[in-house]
């Protein structure tokens, strides 16, 4: 049982935002350094398609991303029927859904598994909040982009927030056997293991 939380994995990627700006290091630098180990890594260009296969298109999903557009427009005030012709946070989810796919594929992507203690949730910390100009400071969302919802979504494109981690243990499972084969993915012992953990 404890075995399985000191060696869950969870999967990040530098988004090209993230690439461009020459922030692979920092986040590989921030991830290492609260003693969670890298065990694949690699970077490449994404496709649509890869994209599509990424961000499921459950209602459940759609209703997560939408709901965070709803909640942004109520917070500011914006009218989201005559901004986007619903309020329907499934239409919603799905508007953005469109716009994560030019993003994504608009730069090289660094993907890694990390994998550690409470790992998902570790790095979900370290990412913090979706929308960077809600996110802490501490966080790398919150240090590196200062993009909103809002001006975002109402410029129709998707938030650049730098970097994506999974949501939970069955996402993350699921995103690295989507873009890892199981003999990229490597194990090993990080020296710290013995006295940290
Ligand atoms: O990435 P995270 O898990 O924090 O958020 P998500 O709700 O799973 O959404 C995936 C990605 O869609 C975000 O990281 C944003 O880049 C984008 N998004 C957006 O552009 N506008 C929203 N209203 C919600 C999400
Ligand atoms: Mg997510």
């Amino acid at each position: 049982m404890f075995k399985k939380l000191k060696e869950e994995r969870t999967l990040v990627m530098v988004k090209p935002d993230g690439v461009k700006r020459g922030l692979v290091g920092e986040i590989v630098k921030r991830i290492e350094q609260r003693g969670l180990k890298l065990i694949a890594l690699e970077m490449f260009q994404a496709t649509k398609e890869d994209i599509e296969k990424h961000y499921s298109t459950s209602e459940e999903n759609l209703k997560n991303m939408g709901g965070k557009l709803v909640s942004t427009c109520e917070k500011y005030n914006i009218d989201m029927i005559k901004e986007f012709g619903t309020s329907d946070p499934v239409k919603l989810g799905a508007l953005v859904h469109s716009w994560l796919g030019e993003y994504l594929t608009s730069g090289p992507m660094v993907k890694m598994v990390v994998q550690g203690i409470l790992a998902v949730e570790m790095v979900r910390k370290l990412a913090g909040n979706t929308m960077p100009a809600q996110a802490e400071m501490g966080t790398i969302r919150g240090d590196f982009s200062v993009d909103s919802g809002i001006i975002a979504n109402t410029q129709r494109r998707a938030v650049r927030n730098v970097v994506h981690a999974s949501g939970n243990v069955a996402e993350a499972e699921f995103e690295i056997g989507l873009w890892f084969k199981s003999d990229e993915i490597h194990s090993y012992k990080r020296a710290e293991e013995e006295i940290m953990f």
